[in-house]
């Protein structure tokens, strides 16, 4: 099935920035009087965490010169020749879509000519029709990729290379966003289409960068650019063009901050939590107003959903506002939202994402502003397509978050979400108990208690009820993500209707519990997988469980506020399992951080 059968076109107006479709990558391009290589080098170095399969660079001049591997941007860097000055270039950070990850379908893609070199985020959906046009002017292509077809295809083109831009941009269906350079101009050359783009003019030259964090360094502002304009960027202007006439907009603040070098930036975000939940907090009383709270309590429907760690505190967020305010409400897999019933102008729908772009949570979010819900956006990038395209954001400012495991992005999600709960509920989160929550959480990080060699293990499962399920579902994510190895979450009440088969003594289970009401229910299933020989550690924030060993969280009055503290020794956990096995927990296998394909 085709995926464009699928999605169709987009006919909701709010809907500007459709970076839903299948783009993994990173991109960037300068232009200026400064060291090209050094700066698209180092804007890759941000953007690896959109994809790290393999990269590349083309450096300006008289003649190009491409240079590309397959795997990670250390290894680009490696390969490059010491000087070598040049003031223009481009490159690219890659996830594989088209084409296996290696040197040559890496990117820059060179013209049949070899007189241009392309860098491209997307898909071409009329590849074929694309190829066989070239195919009839005897150009075929060297790469398994699509991307290389808008290389010959600019080169056919010829003539003025800002009309090439324009007339391939305009042909290519699907998304292409790309950056091309040619031999002898000192111009990037940029179009967009499907893809985020972002341009800026610096002191020193022009930039442009498929996302703010690798433009931060340089440039305190950018300009979005909007489907199917395109811009010519040199050391002096940054021009914006739409339909073959030069367009004036505005640029924005770019509000994020470049993540510092660090040996593992998972390790630093965890470290980051209690301050960034004080941002959070901070961010989100400013956001909540009666009027949303009003809307929460006369919708008829009132729908969250997200992806992975995002649907995880949807699931929390549903708890809380039928416990606290009597709100009945769904959690759902934003990629299986259209499985139910279809939304209507009585629904109130909560979009939870840290990025902002990921394509399952756009496209949900799409269908609902279609059906006329109310939309909500709980993201952590204020310049995202999530944000752009909802009624209302409620801002995480948790800082920006590289390491493909969500961390302190999940902590700032149950925050916002609890803080919603309470203000439908009439009630406030309050500073003191802020406080005592960022006291808990540095307590936690501080000691680390949780990890055992033996964790190390493919029959580890994690068990809990209620708040402490969507946890221990949180906690075995991570596992999964960063180990490899599986990690089970189960109701504690349904183990014994079937997933109790899998216990023996080879099992180890961390049985979960921040409610003192669970505890007896917990106490009785965790005597039943003592009794079949699983070893149990408990992780309780509510009272002794009877486990083989117990790990105490600190205390905290608010018991819908612990499953905060209680998800911090599980990414711990999985950090520590990861680093024991060897592995990089930022960069896990087959994964990106922003998960823009459906
Ligand atoms: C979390 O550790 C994962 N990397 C993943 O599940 C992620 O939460 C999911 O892809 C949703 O991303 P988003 O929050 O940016 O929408």
């Amino acid at each position: 099935m085709s995926l464009v059968n699928i999605y169709g076109e987009f006919s909701c107006a709010k809907f500007l920035c459709p970076a839903y479709k299948y783009c993994m990558c990173g991109i960037v391009g300068y232009s200026g009087s400064q060291n090209a290589k050094a700066i698209v080098m180092d804007g890759l170095r941000t953007l690896e965490y959109r994809g790290y399969d393999s990269a590349g660079v083309a450096l300006g001049g008289d003649r190009l010169k491409v240079f590309k591997t397959a795997g990670r941007v250390n290894a680009l860097d490696a390969m490059l020749p010491a000087g070598g000055a040049c003031h223009t270039a481009i490159g690219h950070t890659r996830w594989a879509t088209h084409g296996k990850p290696n040197a040559v379908n890496a990117h820059p893609h060179l013209s049949y000519d070899k007189k241009i070199a392309v860098v491209h985020n997307g898909v071409l959906e009329n590849c074929a029709e694309l190829k066989s046009e070239l195919a009839g002017k005897g150009i075929s292509c060297v790469s398994e990729t699509d991307s290389e077809l808008l290389a010959h295809l600019l080169a056919l083109e010829g003539g003025d290379m800002l009309e090439a831009v324009r007339r391939v941009g305009g042909k290519a269906k699907g998304s292409a966003t790309f950056l091309a350079i040619r031999e002898g101009d000192p111009a990037v050359y940029v179009f967009r289409k499907g893809a985020s783009m972002l341009v800026a003019k610096g002191e020193y030259g022009s930039f442009a960068a498929s996302d703010g964090l690798a433009l931060a360094r340089y440039v305190g502002t950018a300009t979005v650019l909007q489907d199917d304009e395109y811009a010519r960027i040199t050391h002096d202007v940054c021009a914006i063009f739409k339909d073959g006439a030069r367009i004036f907009k505005s640029s924005t603040p770019l509000r994020v901050s470049p993540p510092k070098e660090c040996a593992c930036h998972m390790r630093a975000e965890i470290d980051e939590i209690p301050a960034a939940l004080e941002r959070t907090y901070l961010k989100v009383s400013e956001a909540l107003d009666d009027e949303l709270a009003d809307r929460v309590r006369r919708a008829k429907r009132v729908m969250l959903a997200g992806c992975g760690t995002a649907f995880h505190a949807c699931r929390y967020g549903k708890l809380l506002l039928e416990q606290m305010a009597g709100i009945c409400a769904e959690a759902v897999a934003a990629s299986e939202a259209d499985e139910g019933a279809p939304v209507d102008g009585d629904t109130l729908a909560l979009f939870v994402t840290q990025s902002g772009e990921t394509a399952d949570t756009l496209l949900a979010m799409k269908r609902c502003a279609e059906g006329g819900a109310y939309t909500v956006a709980v993201t952590n990038v204020e310049s995202s397509g999530a944000a752009l395209a909802a009624d209302k954001t409620l801002f995480l400012d948790a800082g920006a978050e590289v390491a493909v495991a969500a961390t302190k992005s999940y902590c700032c999600q149950l925050l916002a979400v609890n803080m919603l709960a309470r203000r439908v509920a009439g009630d406030i989160l309050r500073e003191e108990e802020l406080k005592k929550l960022t006291n808990g959480a540095k307590e936690c990080i501080a000691r680390c208690e949780l990890f055992e060699k033996r964790m190390l293990t493919d029959k580890l499962f994690l068990v809990g009820r209620g708040q402490d399920l969507v946890t221990a579902k949180e906690g075995a994510l991570k596992l999964k993500e960063i180990t490899y190895r599986q990690a089970e979450a189960y109701a504690a009440g349904e183990l014994k209707h079937g997933p109790i088969a899998l216990i023996d003594s080879e099992s180890t289970v961390i049985a979960l519990a921040t409610r003192e009401d669970c505890l007896p229910r917990m106490r009785a299933t965790v005597s039943e997988l003592r009794s079949r020989g699983a070893y149990v550690v408990g992780l309780s924030g509510a009272g002794d469980l009877g486990a083989d060993k117990t790990v105490f969280l600190p205390s905290l009055e608010d018991v819908t506020l612990r499953p905060i503290l209680c998800v911090l020794p599980l990414q711990e956990l999985a950090l520590c399992s990861s680093l024991c096995l060897g592995l990089d927990p930022d960069k896990p296998r087959n994964l990106a951080k922003s998960v823009t394909v459906i």
